[in-house]
């Protein structure tokens, strides 16, 4: 049985409130599909709405931490040890077109001085699924879990039965030529390609052991602070594509069960267009 520390309840509680918002939300975006202009007003308002919730309850509880969020940007702290990273909504095209995959994501993040340089740390995070009530969940050292379960990555070393997913790049995101070239070394090599459209997840799945890795490519902090920790957590790797580990900043991430990571590197870097 997992022993939740306090703060991971704290993130914990706020989550799931605000996921029953969201799958009321999610309810009344179903019936507006088959409107000509969709739903995108009720799904941004949808979005704000479960933001201000996780910013309110968040700050009751740890009225010193900071915050980088989604929607409303960067709040400062009392305090600049911690903050947190979120995004109200996770997935947030599935959302719109009534497809049953998004999520919550909040990471938090140390901040310390050392040695005259600042450095941060992601020390916790939360992934939590309101379609189907599962909270993913790590703390630095205790390992990462799936409601009361322990979570491990997969032990696959074969590139030939390996399940790997990624984003694809859409409208003016990223160079879609280098992905097609990605995605295409991936076809020819792997047993599955996924591209479900929410990278917390993505990287909760690569955690719980159902993804073996998982790569992508301009995304933002609150995508991937909660899904890195995880990852680490249940025994996996975390870099760039290109091996550094800068991802917070470039928002580029590799993320492995660790046995492959090489492999995946290896094959993303003779796909990459600097090469
Ligand atoms: P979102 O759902 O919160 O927008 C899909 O490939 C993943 O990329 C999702 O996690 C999505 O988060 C994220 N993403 C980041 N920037 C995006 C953008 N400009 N457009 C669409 N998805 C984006
Ligand atoms: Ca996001």
């Amino acid at each position: 049985m997992a022993n939740k520390s306090p703060l991971i309840n704290v993130m914990e509680r706020a989550a799931r409130k605000a996921g029953r918002g969201l799958l009321r939300d999610f309810g009344e975006v179903e019936q507006l599909q088959v409107s000509t202009k969709g739903p995108g007003d009720f799904v941004s308002n949808a979005d704000h709405k479960a933001e201000r919730l996780l910013y309110e309850e968040l700050l009751r509880v740890r009225p010193d931490f900071g915050f980088l969020m989604e929607e409303s940007g960067e709040k400062p702290g009392k305090e600049d040890a911690y903050r947190w990273i979120v995004d109200p909504l996770d997935g947030t095209t599935n959302f719109l077109h009534g497809i049953p995959h998004f999520c919550i994501s909040i990471g938090v993040e140390a901040r310390s001085v050392l040695g005259g340089k600042l450095t941060r740390e992601i020390v916790a995070g939360i992934v939590y699924d309101p379609v189907h009530d599962q909270t993913y969940w790590a703390e630095k050292g205790m390992g990462a879990f799936l409601n009361d379960r322990r979570i491990r990555v997969s032990g696959r070393v074969d590139l030939a039965t390996s399940v790997i997913a990624s984003g694809l790049p859409t409208l003016e995101r990223a160079d879609h030529d280098e992905h097609i070239a990605q995605t295409r070394a991936f076809m020819d090599r792997v047993a599955g390609l996924r591209r479900f459209g929410s990278a917390a997840l993505d990287l909760a799945w690569v955690a719980a052991g159902r993804y073996d890795g998982f790569w992508e490519v301009a995304l933002s902090p609150w995508d991937i602070a909660a899904g890195i920790i995880l990852v680490r957590e249940a025994g996996g790797t975390v870099t760039e594509l290109n091996g550094g580990t800068e991802m917070m900043a470039s928002g580029s991430i590799l993320a492995s069960n660790s046995r492959m990571h090489t492999q995946l590197q290896d094959i993303l870097r003779k796909c990459s267009a600097n090469d």
